[in-house]
Formats: C-alpha cells, sequence, structure tokens
C-alpha cells in the first residue's frame, strides 16, 4: 500500500491543489464529531489518495488494534501493559476488564475522591495552617505537568479555585520563581509522578519541603500526591487520603484525564473537569463507530501520514488561533513525538518509513509575526493545522474574535493560493519599472499550494477541550499502528538519564572526568572555572 500511495503521490505532486477546490470539495473533504469540524479540503488529496490511504488503515488493522485497545488488551507490548487511559473518561460506558477484573469501580472511586478533596480545598473545609487555600503548586514533568499545564490555561474562563502554578525544570530558576509568590501557610504542593522517582520532581519535590518547613509545622498535610507508587509517596510523608492513585496501565502523557488532572480540577472544580472527561468520552464513542472516511481521529491522521511519510515534509506546525491554547504545542510535542518518534516497529526491526515528525508551533496572530515568513516562502513545505473558535469567551470584544478568525482564514488561503508573479508585479508596478520591476517582484511571490487543515469548533469548553485532546490521542495511535510501532513506551529518554546521574559527581567535582569523551570534558572544566 506504501507503494501504491507514492506513486500516486508521484502522478498528483505537480498539480496545484487549489483546482481541486470546487463547491463539494469542502463538505467531501472534512468530517465532524459532534458539533466539531475538521476540513482538509486544502490539501491535495483527492478521492483516490483518500481511499488508498483508507486502505492503508485497514492493512494495518487499526480497528482491530483499537478494539484491543479499548477492551484492555496490552498492546503496550515492551512494557506488557494495556493503554486504557480511555477507562479514566469511561463515565457511563460501562465495565473495562483488565485481566478478568473490571477496572471501573477504581477509577470511579478515585474520581470520587478526587472531588471531594477538589470541593474542599475550592471551598476552604481543607485548610493550610495559614487559612484557606490560596495556591496550588503542581511539581510533575513532562506529561505530569504538560497536561495538566495546558489544560488550566485552555481552560482560564472557567477557573474559579485557587491560582493553580506549575513547577516542571529541575532549573532552580523555575521552583524560586513559583515559591518567591506563594504563602507557604496557604499553599498546597501536589507532587505529580507516576513513577515517583523522577528526579526532577523529587528535587523540586525536597525544595518545596524544605520552603514550607520553614513557616508550617505539619508539611505532609499541606502535600498531596499523584502516583502509581504509594508505598513511595508515603514514604516521602504524604498521607494516604491524599494519595490519589493510577494504574500502570495509564501512560504518562495520556494521564491528565485521571488524578494528574487534579490541580485541573481544583481551578475549575469538579463539574467542569467531568465535562472535559464527557468530551474525551464523545471522541472515544465517535473513533469507535465512524466510518474511517467520516472519522476524525483517523482523517487526522491519514492527512498526517500523506504529508509527513509519503510527501516527505518534515515537520507540522500546530497553530491554535485560541490564545488560551498557547501551551497546546508544547502539550502534542510529549504526546506525538514521545508516543511515534520510535526507529523501530513493534517487531524491534527498523522502520523504513519516515517516524512521527517534528511537531512546534505557537498561538495565532504571534506566529504570523515571527515564523510564518519560512512558511509561506521558505524552501521546506510546512504543513500547518489551524486550530480556531467561533466564540471566544469576551463577548464585549467579540470584534477582535471576528479579527482573530479572519486572521486564521486568511492564512490558510493564503497558503493555498499564493501569489504569482505576475500578481506581484501589479503590486509594485507603481513603484518600480525595469529590471528593479522584476526584482522587486521576485520578493513577493508566494509559491502557495501549501496543505494546511482546520479545526474549528463552537467555543473552547471544557468538553470541548476533552474533545480536542481525545482527538490528538487517537491521531497519535493510528499513526502508530499504521508504522507498526510502540507508541506507549519512551526508551528513547531513558539514555540521557543514565548519563546524567552519571554525570552529577563529574560537574560537582568528586569525580574526575578522565572517564568522559574531549568535548563534555572540556565543557565541564569551562563551566567548574566558572563556578558551576
Ligand atoms: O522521561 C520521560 C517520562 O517518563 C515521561 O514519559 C513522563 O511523562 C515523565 O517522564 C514524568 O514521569 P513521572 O510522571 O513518572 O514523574
Amino acid at each position: 500500500m506504501w507503494n501504491a500511495l507514492k506513486k500516486h503521490h508521484a502522478e498528483v505532486a505537480e498539480r496545484r491543489f487549489i483546482d481541486l477546490v470546487d463547491a463539494h470539495r469542502a463538505n467531501d473533504f472534512s468530517a465532524a464529531a459532534g458539533d466539531m469540524r475538521f476540513d482538509y479540503a486544502k490539501t491535495n488529496i483527492d478521492a483516490t489518495g483518500r481511499a488508498l490511504l483508507i486502505d492503508l488503515l485497514n492493512e494495518a488493522g487499526v480497528a482491530a488494534k483499537r478494539d484491543a485497545m479499548f477492551a484492555g488488551i496490552a498492546i503496550n507490548e515492551t512494557e506488557g501493559r494495556a493503554v486504557l487511559h480511555t477507562a479514566l473518561r469511561n463515565l457511563d460506558g460501562g465495565p473495562v476488564m483488565v485481566d478478568g477484573e473490571d477496572v471501573m469501580p477504581g477509577v470511579l472511586g478515585t474520581l470520587d475522591a478526587m472531588s471531594d478533596f477538589s470541593t474542599s480545598v475550592r471551598d476552604g473545609t481543607f485548610k493550610g495552617e495559614g487559612g484557606q487555600i490560596t495556591d496550588v503548586v503542581n511539581i510533575g514533568i513532562g506529561g505530569s505537568d504538560l497536561g495538566p499545564a495546558m489544560a488550566v490555561k485552555a481552560l482560564a474562563p472557567y477557573h474559579d479555585g485557587p491560582r493553580c502554578h506549575f513547577v516542571s525544570n529541575v532549573d532552580p530558576a523555575d521552583i524560586a520563581s513559583v515559591l518567591r509568590t506563594c504563602d507557604p501557610a496557604t499553599t498546597l504542593v501536589i507532587v505529580a509522578s507516576k513513577t515517583f522517582t523522577t528526579i526532577e520532581t523529587m528535587t523540586n519535590a525536597r525544595t518545596a519541603q524544605a520552603w514550607m518547613a520553614g513557616t508550617v509545622s505539619d508539611t505532609g498535610a499541606q502535600f498531596a500526591a499523584l502516583s502509581t507508587a504509594e508505598d513511595k509517596t508515603a514514604a516521602f510523608g504524604i498521607a494516604s487520603e491524599r494519595v490519589f492513585g493510577f494504574e500502570d496501565w495509564v501512560g504518562g502523557r495520556y494521564s491528565l484525564w485521571g488524578p494528574i488532572g487534579l490541580s485541573l480540577m481544583i481551578a475549575i472544580g469538579p463539574d467542569a473537569f467531568k465535562a472535559f472527561l464527557r468530551g474525551g468520552q464523545a471522541m472515544d464513542v465517535h473513533f469507535k463507530s465512524a466510518d474511517w472516511s467520516e472519522n476524525v481521529p483517523a482523517m487526522l491522521a491519514a492527512v498526517g501520514i500523506w504529508h509527513n511519510q509519503i510527501c516527505g515534509y518534515t515537520t507540522r506546525a500546530v497553530l491554535p488561533y485560541d490564545n488560551n491554547l498557547m501551551r497546546l504545542p508544547a502539550y502534542l510535542q510529549q504526546l506525538e513525538m514521545e508516543s511515534n518518534g520510535k526507529g523501530v516497529d513493534m517487531a524491534g526491526v527498523d522502520l523504513d518509513v519516515p517516524s512521527g515528525p517534528v511537531v512546534w508551533g505557537e498561538p495565532g496572530t504571534n506566529g504570523q509575526h515571527a515564523f510564518y515568513q519560512l512558511i509561506h516562502q521558505g524552501t521546506r513545505v510546512v504543513p500547518c493545522e489551524f486550530l480556531v473558535a467561533a466564540r471566544g469567551h469576551e463577548d464585549d470584544l467579540h470584534h477582535q474574535h471576528q479579527l482573530l478568525v479572519a486572521n486564521c482564514l486568511a492564512q490558510s488561503e493564503a497558503l493555498m493560493k499564493g501569489r504569482t508573479l505576475g500578481e506581484a508585479r501589479e503590486k509594485v508596478a507603481d513603484k518600480f519599472e525595469g529590471e528593479e520591476l522584476e526584482r522587486q517582484a521576485k520578493h513577493r511571490v508566494f509559491p502557495g499550494n501549501r496543505p494546511s487543515v482546520t479545526l474549528a469548533y463552537p467555543q473552547l469548553t471544557p468538553f470541548v477541550l476533552g474533545q480536542i485532546i481525545a482527538l490528538y490521542e487517537h491521531r497519535v495511535f493510528v499513526e502508530g499502528v499504521v508504522l507498526g510501532i510502540n507508541s506507549y513506551d519512551q526508551w528513547g529518554v531513558e539514555l540521557g538519564k543514565e548519563l546524567a546521574t552519571a554525570l552529577q559527581p563529574v560537574v560537582e567535582g568528586t569525580q574526575g572526568t578522565d572517564a568522559k569523551d574531549g568535548s563534555t570534558a572540556a565543557l565541564v572544566g569551562f563551566l567548574q572555572t566558572n563556578g558551576v
């Protein structure tokens, strides 16, 4: 199937896809999930290409693998684990079995415990030594940070709980900048770590403990933990009633839906958090039931495969025209690149197509005044993914929202249409002539024919955010199945961790640099000379 797709691509690569965009294409090349619309009409995918992409999904067995995932089969084969973050949002979907046992009573029990705790923090029943909690500091990294940090920002209009802060980096600048804004006597520290061993998180947690101990007599009483390792949370001194546990079938970058979402729940309240879960569940139902051509996650994945593995575009820009989604690109970098940035397939055989793309982005319109120059006129094609809401939350500033929307639509139109040399000449014909006119006109040519997709939704509510995040999770899943890889392990982060541990005594000067390569030894020397 790869060959058929590559052959088809070779046949159509040179055409201008704007010529495909007739009155019917917008309907034919879009799909809906609930009231969310996914438009991929501004790509070079035609009916033949789409049929071949769908054949590819079928050939890879995406439907069977999807059903295996939802059924709790251990599809994370290298770690022997089920992949069941979907169970965390399965509010009314019935039993989910793992090894013959229904996990839903445990999931719903933990959700209730989180709701009770969040409510008590929000209404002041749970207090710090100095009174009602004013600040929540979530200490975690990777999936234990990016999800809640992204979602708390995304749902800022719904935030009516205490202030939420996120500390992730082991760089002391991170935690110092947060703690200096908080009062230890009214701060709740949440230590979020699936494993409760991650060095950055445990180091920051101990720093927060020492900071609090300067003011508060019982620091443990103002700490909560989110983890699969309850023995380790107890050893850290966090009482079991404030430990919210989950199972190893929830991957770190898929964990926002459960206890790792506690800071989000405290920020927006349990009801809004459940609306977020329901949005995710609605996307699950859609993913399980819609035909591939109508299936938004499947088609988003198919377009991704077309652009990356077939067209050879190595990066993808995620461009939310929704400022509150400012952390979405960073969140997706972990979700997509940690999941699908693999070099071998499930059997350990080298991939013969490229793995997942480099994902990057910034909110529009800021990006327009920064890197869009390269997107429009650079020599590389960067497929763009626009996200846009019909309405913001600032009713009195609706005219600004309309301007935002106009900018979003203008960018995808400009990428598709471009500007010819003739049009560019006309633009500057009143200012220049002769050779200078030609030279100036050339700088104003836009090649166009650059693909983009647009995800449009009514408003960024908790429900819609749930739809969006579940959509991206399933897109990653589909792409991973087509590549034949394991999207649920992350061995690629291990080597750096091991070397950092080994380098710590070298940096501290208790071990020499003899065993190190010349470059590393020289850098250690420079940093030591300068005070490390
Ligand atoms: O090092 C990568 C990673 O394992 C991520 O997959 C994970 O989200 C992050 O570290 C944090 O892990 P933990 O939640 O166990 O602290």
